[in-house]
C-alpha cells in the first residue's frame, strides 16, 4: 500500500488562550520548538532530564538500551511507583490534599488525602503479603471503579507484584482467559459495583471464571453492593478482614526500573487477546511527563479523567499518572446518563472541576441527548478539556468547545495507544493552536511520521502509516510471554520501525490527522479512503450524531461504501434523507466519498471502551451475518437489530 487519499477540507485554527501560553510549563511554540530541537538532538538526554523529576533509589547507569525491538529504559536504576505516586508527597504540603475524589453512582461520595491514600495502600499492600503474594507475581484486577481499584494497583506496585486489570463488563470467558495466560496467583475483585441505577456482580464471574484454573490461589472480594456472593473457604478473603490488624506502614520494594509494572490485554481483531507488558521507570517519566505538559496540572486543578481503570487511560490518566504529579483526580463509578443526561456536568459543577478528559464516543452521546443536560450546568469551573480514544470528527470537537468549553478552554486530542504507555500526539495548550480534528503535533522526544510501505515519508496531505521511528521510555515492552507476536505484530511492517495500525496524513503546516485504523481503509475505484473522513462528513449534517463507514465487495468499484447513521431525536429516517446524506457528502468531500448504501440505525456495536466494530459491520454488510469474535462487543442488541434489517432488506 502506498498511500490513503485524504479529502478532507480546511478547518479552522484556535491559538492557545493568552493564559495558558503566560501560565503553562511549555508556554508558547516557540519553547515546544525548542523542546523538540533538544529532544531530537539529543533524545537520552531528554529523556534523562524528565526521568529526574522521579525519586530513584538508585540511580540508572545507561539511560537506553536498544536492541531492536526490544528496550530497556534507565538500566541499573531503582525506582518504585506507589512511592512516587504517595510517599514522595507526604514530605509537602499535598501530604493532606486531595488525593482522589470518588463518586458512586448513587451518590455516595469519599475523598482520600494523600496521607490516607498512603495508609489504605500500605494496608493493603501487607494484605497481599500475608497472602504469599510478593515481587514478580501477578495479580488479576476485576473491579468497579471505586477508590479501592486504585489502592489495589498501588499496593501491587509497592511491593512488586505486576497487576492486569480486566475491564469490569468482560464476561467470565474472557476474564478466564486473561488470567490464565497472566498466570495470575491472585485476583481481587468486589462482590459487584453500580451501572445503570443497578447493581452489577463480578464476584460470580470470577468464581466462573476460576472453573478449572491452576494458578489461582487467593480471591479478595471488597464489599461494594453487600449483594449475597458465595465465598470458598481457603481461597477467598473479604478484604476487610484481610486488612483487619495489618500493620500501617509498608515499606515500597526498590524495584529494577525495567521491573513489570502491569499487563493490559487488548484484543486484536484476530486472535488470542495481546497481553501488552509496561514496565516501571520508563513509563512513569512518560506518564508523569504528559500529565504536566499536556494536561497542565497544577496544585490547585481537580482534574477528572472518565476512564475506567479497565483501559490504559484509566492506569495512566486517573491513577498513576496524576498521582505522581501529586494532582487531585476524579473517579466516577456509573453511567454518564444515570439518573439524568446531566450527571457528568452535575459532578464537574459539584466538584468544580478544571479539567475534563474523555472520549469522542461520550461526547457524541451527549449531542445525542440535547444541549439542554450542558446548558442546565455552569461549567464555569472547567479550564482545559480532552479527547482520546478515537478520531474526533470536527463537528463533535466544536460542540464541545461551544457547550462544554463555552469558547474558553483549549482541547487537548491526544493520540496514543494501550501499548504506547503514554500520550505520543497532542498539543501543549500553551504552545500549540489547535485545530478541531487533528491531534495536531507529537510531543517533545517522540518521533511519530507519516510513511509508506517502504518507509519513505509520504507529502503534505497525503495518507499513510503513522509511525514511530525511535524508541520511547513509556513504549510497551513486549507481549506477555510472546516476543516473536511482538515483534511481527508492531515492528516487522517497516524495518526498526513501530507500526500499530493506524493510518494518518500530516497537512502544511506538520499537523497529523489521524484516519483510523489502516485495516478500515476502503478502496473505491482505486482510491484509498479513510473511513473517518467520510464518518465526518456524515457527522457534521445537523440531523447526525453517529456514523460508521465500512467497504463491501463491489462488481464496479472493487469496494463500495456502506454508512451506518444514527439519527438526532427528531429526525426520521428514510430513502429521502438517505439521499440527503449522500448530496451532503458529495458537498463536503466530493462524489468519490459518496456512500453506495445508507444503513439508519439507533446503535452502533461498539466495544466495551466504545469503539465502533467496523469488522463486525462489514461482516453484515457482505454477508449479512456474524461468525468473527463478539467478546468484546458492547451491546449484542445493536448488533442484532441491523442484522434484522438486512434480512428484512
Ligand atoms: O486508532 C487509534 C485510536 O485508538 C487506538 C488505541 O486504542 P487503545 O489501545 O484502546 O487506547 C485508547 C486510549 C489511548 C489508536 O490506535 N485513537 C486513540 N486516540 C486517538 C485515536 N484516534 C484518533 N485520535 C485520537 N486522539
Amino acid at each position: 500500500m502506498s498511500e490513503i487519499e485524504s479529502l478532507q477540507k480546511d478547518v479552522p485554527s484556535f491559538d492557545p488562550p493568552e493564559e495558558f501560553v503566560a501560565g503553562s510549563a511549555v508556554s508558547g511554540r516557540a519553547a515546544y520548538d525548542e523542546l523538540c530541537q533538544r529532544a531530537a538532538a539529543d533524545p537520552e538526554g531528554f529523556w534523562a532530564w524528565q526521568a529526574e523529576r522521579l525519586h530513584w533509589f538508585r540511580k540508572w547507569d545507561k539511560v537506553l538500551k536498544w536492541t531492536p525491538p526490544f528496550a530497556q529504559w534507565f538500566v541499573g536504576g531503582q525506582t518504585n511507583v506507589a512511592y512516587n505516586c504517595l510517599d514522595r508527597h507526604l514530605t509537602t504540603s499535598r501530604k493532606d490534599k486531595a488525593a482522589i475524589i470518588w463518586e458512586g453512582e448513587p451518590g455516595d461520595q469519599r475523598v482520600y488525602t494523600y496521607a490516607m491514600l498512603h495508609l489504605e495502600v500500605c494496608r493493603f499492600a501487607n494484605g497481599l503479603k500475608k497472602l504469599g503474594i510478593g515481587r514478580g507475581d501477578r495479580v488479576g484486577l476485576y473491579m468497579p471503579m471505586v477508590p479501592e481499584a486504585a489502592i489495589a494497583m498501588l499496593a501491587c506496585a509497592r511491593i512488586g507484584a505486576t497487576h492486569s486489570v480486566v475491564f469490569g463488563g468482560f464476561s467470565a470467558d474472557a476474564l478466564r482467559e486473561r488470567m490464565n495466560d497472566a498466570k495470575a496467583k491472585a485476583i481481587i475483585t468486589a462482590d459487584g459495583g453500580y451501572r445503570k441505577g443497578k447493581p452489577f456482580p463480578l464476584k460470580a464471574q470470577v468464581d466462573a471464571s476460576l472453573e478449572g484454573s491452576t494458578t489461582v490461589e487467593s480471591v479478595i472480594v471488597l464489599r461494594r453492593t453487600n449483594e449475597a456472593v458465595d465465598m470458598v473457604a481457603g481461597r477467598d478473603h473479604d478484604w476487610d478482614d484481610l486488612v483487619a490488624g495489618v500493620s500501617d506502614y509498608c515499606p515500597a520494594e526498590p524495584l529494577d526500573s525495567e521491573h513489570p509494572l502491569f499487563i493490559l490485554y487488548t484484543s486484536g481483531s484476530t486472535g488470542k487477546p495481546k497481553g501488552v507488558l509496561h514496565t516501571t521507570g520508563g513509563y512513569l517519566t512518560q506518564a508523569s511527563m504528559t500529565c504536566r505538559w499536556v494536561f497542565d496540572l497544577k496544585d490547585t486543578d481537580t482534574y477528572w479523567c472518565t476512564a475506567d481503570v479497565g483501559w490504559v487511560t484509566g492506569h495512566s490518566y486517573v491513577v498513576f499518572g496524576p498521582l505522581a504529579v501529586g494532582a487531585t483526580t476524579v473517579m466516577y463509578e456509573g453511567v454518564p446518563n444515570y439518573p439524568d443526561a446531566g450527571r457528568f456536568w452535575d459532578i464537574v459543577d459539584r466538584h468544580r472541576v478544571t479539567i475534563f478528559y474523555t472520549a469522542p464516543t461520550a461526547i457524541r452521546a451527549f449531542m445525542k441527548w440535547g444541549d439542554e443536560w450542558p446548558a442546565k450546568h455552569k461549567l464555569d469551573s472547567l479550564r482545559l478539556l480532552g479527547t482520546v480514544g478515537e478520531p474526533i470528527n470536527p463537528e463533535a470537537w466544536l460542540w464541545y468547545h461551544r457547550m462544554i468549553g463555552h469558547e474558553r478552554c483549549p482541547i487537548v486530542d491526544t493520540w496514543w495507544q494501550t501499548e504506547t504507555g503514554g500520550i505520543m500526539i497532542s498539543p501543549l495548550p500553551g504552545a500549540v493552536a489547535t485545530k478541531p480534528g487533528s491531534a495536531t503535533l507529537p510531543l517533545p522526544g517522540i518521533d511519530a511520521a507519516v510513511v509508506d510501505r517502504d518507509g519513505n515519508e509520504v507529502g503534505a496531505d497525503e495518507g499513510g502509516l503513522l509511525v514511530i521511528r525511535k524508541p520511547w521510555p513509556g513504549m510497551l515492552r513486549t507481549l506477555w510471554g510472546d516476543d516473536e507476536r511482538y515483534r511481527s505484530t508492531y515492528w516487522s511492517d517497516i524495518e526498526n520501525t513501530y507500526f500499530a495500525g493506524d493510518g494518518a496524513r500530516r497537512d502544511a503546516d506538520g499537523y497529523f490527522w489521524i484516519m483510523g485504523r489502516v485495516d478500515d481503509v476502503v478502496n473505491v475505484s482505486g482510491h484509498r479512503l479513510g473511513t473517518a473522513e467520510v464518518e465526518s462528513a456524515l457527522v457534521s449534517h445537523p440531523a447526525v450524531v453517529e456514523a460508521a463507514v465500512i467497504g463491501r465487495p463491489d462488481d464496479l468499484t472493487g469496494q463500495a461504501l456502506v454508512a451506518f447513521v444514527t439519527l438526532g431525536p427528531g429526525f426520521e429516517s428514510g430513502p429521502e434523507f438517505g439521499q440527503e446524506l449522500c448530496a451532503h457528502v458529495t458537498k463536503e468531500i466530493g462524489a468519490i466519498a459518496k456512500p453506495a448504501e445508507i444503513r439508519f440505525t439507533d446503535a452502533l456495536p461498539k466495544t466495551r471502551s466504545g469503539k465502533i466494530m467496523r469488522r463486525l459491520l462489514r461482516e453484515i454488510a457482505t454477508s449479512r451475518t456474524v461468525k468473527g469474535d463478539t467478546t468484546t462487543l458492547e451491546d449484542q442488541a445493536a448488533l442484532d437489530s441491523l442484522a434484522k434489517q438486512y434480512d428484512d432488506g
